[in-house]
């Protein structure tokens, strides 16, 4: 259990009324515990506001001004001097016009992008946002709050400059969600800042608080303001950190693997649910098939019921296998001694479809083996959890290199290249399944499958590059989070 890739799990929400009632009892059970904590920071930062007038402008400069020097490397430097920075940012001043309350849905990933874009929704509508709920209710049913992931406290003051955020509403507001009476909606997919503008903030000013309660890819990826874009990335780079409990771990397995020399971390989803709802079966016997139809047909929210996977591969739209994905690392000349780190959950088909990996790259390892069950004890029935400690490892590796492109794979991707265009290989499946097929059934020697391999991946290695825009298509065009051009050091 405990995968990263949550990112395709919109596909596994259950109806949203579910995930509420659990989750309203433990409401109240933190409602307490945090109740002390507002308090002390409301006296912590009372005090640093009135010590500090200067205001570091890092992130509302020039379009070339958020240098990686400027923000957390994620598991490899210490943040308190960015967390000083932002903390002693006065708090921005505005006409409120009301509260914005939104349940995430989908994986970590998938939920991280949609945090970003919330704020920046909440900060150009002038409202208060409240501390996004997490999906309780996807493939894995993760009960991890917000604050169990990421460092909440940071999250808000690091922010204050822009937004206001409140862990919860306002006690003379909170009845209304009690009673039910809360006005409740998903926004409209893709929508850009104009459609929040004109129709959401008329709803928030009416009701005073608004509800979404879907958050995935509601904010176009293009054809925003760049302040809009700016700040997508200053709470995607800088305001998100993981809690210190994730990054004290997550620091320990990088520097055991950099202790051990360079590594490459492979997202290799290749898991249960990836492969039951995507319908990819190749490489699976009869009976493991059935096994993964049968689980498909059992979830209702998998929509897409008959798949033919042949076709589908062809198109390149399966996670490879294990087996394709060691030839493709060797056809790309990667050292068979480089530590391999496998950031994923359970690997369908355990140690026997894992066997042309662990012979061709001996160094693979997994979480699991590189601390002790101890270690991992709490976060093994956290998948959010073991995700973010992924996530960590990813960001640091030398290499990264996701079989499939879900969010996980898209938003290290997009990071990677804000530390500095870290090497990520973005695999081409088209391409790669029609050579692999051609170099097994022998039309192809080993020497030509390499090099057309490493020819279709030259300029797929997370090099600068501008996103793709697709007036009209946005379900085509890059992803934001992927390529976040704006805030990246080469001025485009
Ligand atoms: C938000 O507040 C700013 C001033 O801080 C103001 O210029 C802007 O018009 C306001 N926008 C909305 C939508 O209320
Ligand atoms: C995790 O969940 C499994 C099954 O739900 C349970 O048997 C196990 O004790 C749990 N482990 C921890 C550390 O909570
Ligand atoms: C080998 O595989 C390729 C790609 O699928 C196919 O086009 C070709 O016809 C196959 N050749 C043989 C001899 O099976």
């Amino acid at each position: 259990m405990g995968s990263e890739s949550r990112g395709e799990r919109h596909h596994g929400l259950k109806p949203y009324a579910e995930g509420k009632v659990k989750c309203r009892s433990k409401f109240k059970v933190w409602m307490i515990r945090m109740t002390t904590t507002v308090l002390l920071w409301t006296c912590v930062l009372q005090l640093t506001a009135l010590g500090h007038t200067w205001v570091p402008r890092v992130w509302n400069g020039r379009p070339s001004c958020s240098s990686p020097s400027d923000v957390p490397i994620q598991g490899q430097q210490s943040t308190s001097a960015i967390v000083k920075k932002f903390v002693h940012s006065p708090k921005r001043i505005y006409n409120n016009n009301g509260y914005l309350m939104v349940s995430c849905n989908g994986g970590l990933n998938q939920m991280r992008a949609a945090i970003c874009d919330m704020v920046a929704v909440a900060r150009y509508l002038n409202v208060t946002l409240i501390v996004p709920e997490l999906d309780k209710s996807s493939f894995w049913s993760d009960p991890s709050e917000f604050q169990d992931i990421f460092d909440v406290d940071h999250f808000i003051t690091s922010l204050r400059d822009e937004v206001w955020i409140l862990k919860e509403l306002p006690p003379r507001l909170k009845w209304r969600v009690e009673k039910g009476s809360v006005y409740t909606m998903p926004p409209v997919s893709w929508s850009d800042i104009s459609y929040y503008e004109n129709q959401i903030l008329s709803l928030i000013k009416k009701h005073k608080i608004v509800h979404f309660t879907k958050t995935d890819t509601r904010l176009a990826n293009n054809a925003l303001p760049l302040e809009i874009q700016k700040l997508r990335c200053r709470v995607n780079f800088a305001a998100l950190k993981f809690t210190s409990q994730i990054e004290e771990l997550g620091r320990r397995v990088i520097r055991i693997l950099h202790q051990n020399g360079p590594f490459l971390v492979l997202h290799l989803r290749y898991e249960m649910d990836m492969l039951a709802f995507s319908g990819c079966t190749h490489g699976c016997t009869n009976e493991e098939a059935e096994e993964l139809t049968r689980m498909r047909y059992a979830y209702p929210w998998w929509k897409e019921k008959v798949i033919d996977s042949v076709v589908k591969r062809k198109d390149g739209l399966c996670p490879l296998t294990p087996e394709e994905t060691a030839l493709v690392l060797r056809a790309l000349d990667i050292d068979h001694r480089i530590q391999v780190y496998i950031a994923a959950g359970e690997i369908y088909g355990g140690e026997r479809r894992m066997r042309a990996l662990s012979e061709a790259f001996p160094n693979l390892v997994r979480k699991e083996t590189l601390l002790g069950s101890s270690d991992l004890q709490y976060f093994q029935n956290h998948s959010s959890q073991m995700a973010a400690l992924d996530y960590m490892v990813s960001l640091a590796s030398d290499i990264f290199v996701p079989t499939y492109d879900g969010n996980m794979a898209k938003v290290v991707e997009g990071h990677r290249r804000f530390l500095g265009f870290k090497k990520t290989i973005t695999l081409d499946r088209k391409v790669l399944v029609d050579l692999i097929d051609q170099y097994t059934n022998g039309t192809l020697a080993w020497e030509d499958f390499s090099s057309s391999i490493k020819a279709a991946h030259a300029t797929r290695l997370g090099r600068p590059a501008r996103r793709v825009t697709i007036p009209d298509r946005p379900k085509e065009e890059d992803y934001f989070y992927a390529n976040p051009h704006e805030c990246l050091r080469e001025a485009w």
